[in-house]
């Protein structure tokens, strides 16, 4: 009986697995940096105002078999390289907040930290897609320091309300289906549901700034 421990690793897959393990090491490690940033920033808010403006986050890297994908659509090769390269999102993070001002609040304090590099900016909540999907979208560059030395690591950084998040989730199922014929009436449900939901996120904010203004006259 063959041992499989023992069957020699081709060298060339060696190669090709050391290189995509220190790929995935560098992005992890990104995701880490910004997640800690991220962390001490919702704690301070609330010590200072009691309150947390990050209700939760999730983070995750891009499998190869996505990168892949993205590499053959965008017509480069498929290689580590170019990969590192031309993709930004292959480390991603999404920060989910309870209220509208806070994914803004928490994008300039972010983007406000001095190692911090803000390579783009989409404000889907500003301009939503045509869709109805919404969204502030940041890729920011940030070091992490190996043996080696420092390395720059661009990650995405999607931040967006509860509402919007549970919209996105939904309307995910049908973007990502390989089937192509959405039916133009659930498109148009989707639609409709977005821009209650901006309404509906409108509100919160409105009714939370009128409350704390309360709160803060009558303590
Ligand atoms: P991708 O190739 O999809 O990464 O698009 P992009 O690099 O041009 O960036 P874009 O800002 O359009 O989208 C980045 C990411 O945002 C996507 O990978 C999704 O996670 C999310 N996203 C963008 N548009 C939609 C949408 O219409 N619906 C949902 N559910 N998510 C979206
Ligand atoms: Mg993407």
């Amino acid at each position: 009986m063959t041992d499989h421990l023992s069957t020699p690793f081709p060298p060339e897959w060696r190669e090709i697995a050391d290189h995509f393990m220190a790929m995935r090491f560098r992005y992890q490690s990104a995701l880490r940096e910004v997640q800690t940033k991220l962390e001490i920033l919702d704690d301070e808010f609330q010590m200072r105002h009691s309150r947390n403006p990050i209700h939760h986050m999730e983070s995750r890297i891009k499998q190869p078999d996505s990168i892949i994908q993205k590499l053959r659509r965008k017509g480069l090769p498929l290689t580590p390289e170019a990969a590192m390269e031309n993709l930004h999102d292959i480390a991603g993070i999404r920060v989910v907040c309870a209220y509208l001002n806070d994914a803004y609040t928490i994008a300039d304090l972010l983007c406000s930290q001095d190692d911090i590099r803000l390579l783009q900016t989409r404000d889907y909540i500003r301009q939503p897609k045509p869709n109805g999907y919404r969204s502030l979208h940041l890729i920011v560059e940030v070091p992490v320091f190996m043996s080696t030395g420092k390395q720059l690591v661009p990650v995405e950084v999607q931040i967006r309300t509860i509402a919007m998040d549970f919209w996105a989730s939904l309307e995910h199922h049908l973007r990502y289906k390989e089937t192509s014929d959405v039916p133009d009436e659930l498109n148009s449900q989707l639609f409709e549901a977005s821009e209650k939901i901006a309404a509906l996120d409108q509100d919160m904010q409105h009714i939370h700034d009128q409350m704390l203004e309360w709160v803060s006259k009558h303590t």
